[in-house]
């Protein structure tokens, strides 16, 4: 059981121009990660960061392990419905640990655990689909939703219900689903206890999307036979290393503090994470909800309005090579690449010699692809740092649960110490309420006013 690795060192001066001076990291960087620390012990011991308890929850834990036991052998499809947080770490675990085509494979090859699909988008052409390929007779629906109340999930859960109710009839219906939401309120909770539908609680102090390693994303995991022990282990393992106040020794704080001091003080707002793996390309994008959503503020923690954040911006090597590695080599200065890369990436592809005669295809034979994807990262992080482009590394010895478990809790934790160094509240998310309420309005919502909506004007359309 390894431990993952950050490789800072093409963010540092002299290997990369312009990089953080030893010094300056030593000094002004660790005594402002210091600060951000405090802060975020605070919030720790006052029990807002409820994600940092999650690996220890082995109860609850349990818990879902033995519903998702009895789920996985009656089912053939789990369609879990949930958006933004409720849906992407369950995406992203599904990709990296049961890896491609899963959905795809025979019963044998799936060693007879379900399909896993995640419908987070209310497109009526991805949902009619869906149900086209699917038996609702033989599908666990896990309505994940934490507020109960999210009319992309809720809609979607209100179309299958009726197909459901219509297809094995009402009795029978609520067996084939599974609510996942708070613990004590909300639309889906009301629901759930009026009809006897079994439910998995979303503790209060973990919100959307810090709640990968909860019900929300154990649940759809375990189904499907992803060892949940081996993924809460591998975030116990990395929130113990990420515990210290020392900036050099706290992985989660180096990130952090040198994403933030390249945003603040180098105007290096935009931050591309670029694992080269395509089972962590959803990873890439469960990133982007965690850094966008938490760290793009109006609101300051000081009560000022000044908007801060981040950029997130998901990538994939070697794919995005040939997409914005132009833009990351020679555009503007604004932006710092962390790649994620694989140690030992499992079975390989060897690469035939097929023809020594040609010299461009001559030098690959012998080689493997694992082997040209790794190289390529390395190549491409040494080209950016040539051309004085700051970059970092993380590297996983394996796609593992126990290697994603501490994956998932760096970046949560980074972007708790990110929310500390920016000065905002990392956890709350105030504006995607406007066009909530702007729809609940439009739908007709009760108790909602119809709001005035500013009219496409004609003299501006072409
Ligand atoms: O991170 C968050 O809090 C959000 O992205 C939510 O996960 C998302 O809006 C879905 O909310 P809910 O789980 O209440 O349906």
């Amino acid at each position: 059981m390894t431990q993952i690795r950050l490789d800072f060192g093409n963010l540092m001066a002299p290997g990369v121009e312009g990089g953080v001076d030893a010094t300056h990291f030593a000094g002004a960087l660790s005594e402002r990660f210091a600060l951000a620390a405090a802060a975020v012990e605070q919030r720790r011991a006052a029990g807002d960061l409820g994600f940092l308890d999650l690996p220890y929850a082995t109860e609850s834990a349990a818990q879902v392990a033995a519903l998702a036991d009895g789920f996985g052998q009656w089912f053939e499809d789990v369609v879990v419905l949930g958006i933004g947080g409720s849906g992407l770490g369950a995406t992203s675990l599904r990709d990296a640990l049961l890896g491609p085509f899963w959905n795809s494979r025979s019963n044998e090859e799936r060693d007879h655990f379900p399909r896993l699909h995640v419908v987070d988008n209310p497109d009526p052409h991805t949902l009619r689909a869906l149900l086209g390929r699917i038996d609702p007779a033989r599908t666990l629906f896990n309505v994940i939703s934490k507020s109960g109340a999210t009319a992309e999930t809720m809609a979607q859960y209100l179309v299958i219900r009726d197909l459901v109710d219509k297809t094995v009839g009402p009795d029978k219906a609520r067996g084939h689903f599974l609510f996942t939401t708070d613990p004590s309120r909300g639309a889906l909770r009301q629901i759930g206890d009026a009809e006897g539908i079994p439910m998995l609680p979303v503790p209060e102090n973990v919100g959307g999307r810090f709640s990968v390693l909860t019900a929300v994303g154990l649940l759809p995991a375990a189904v499907c036979g992803i060892d949940i022990e081996a993924l809460l282990a591998g975030a116990a393992a990395m929130e113990v290393r990420c515990r210290s106040a020392v900036l050099a020794e706290n992985p989660a704080g180096i990130l952090a503090t040198l994403l933030h001091g390249a945003d603040t003080d180098q105007g290096r707002a935009i931050h591309v994470l670029m694992p080269y793996c395509d089972r962590l390309r959803s990873l890439a994008l469960w990133f982007q909800q965690l850094w966008g959503e938490s760290l793009g503020k109006a609101l300051r923690l000081d009560g000022s309005h000044s908007p801060v954040g981040p950029t997130p911006l998901p990538a994939l090597g070697a794919s995005d090579q040939h997409s914005l590695l132009q833009l990351l080599m020679e555009g503007p200065q604004d932006k710092v690449v962390v790649f994620v890369t694989v140690d030992d990436p499992g079975p390989d592809l060897a690469i035939p010699n097929r023809h020594p005669e040609i010299p461009a295809l001559a030098y690959l034979g012998g080689h493997s692809l694992g082997e040209l994807l790794a190289t390529e990262r390395s190549a491409t992080a040494e080209a950016l740092r040539r051309e004085g482009r700051p970059n970092a590394t993380i590297s996983l010895p394996e796609v593992s649960a126990f290697a994603l478990g501490q994956l998932y809790m760096l970046l949560e934790v980074a972007t708790v110490f990110a929310g500390a160094l920016y000065g905002v509240d990392p956890l709350d998310q105030p504006g995607v309420e406007l066009s909530k309420v702007l729809t609940y309005g439009l739908m007709g919502r009760e108790g909602v006013a119809r709001p005035e909506i500013a009219e496409p004007d004609p003299k501006w359309m072409v």
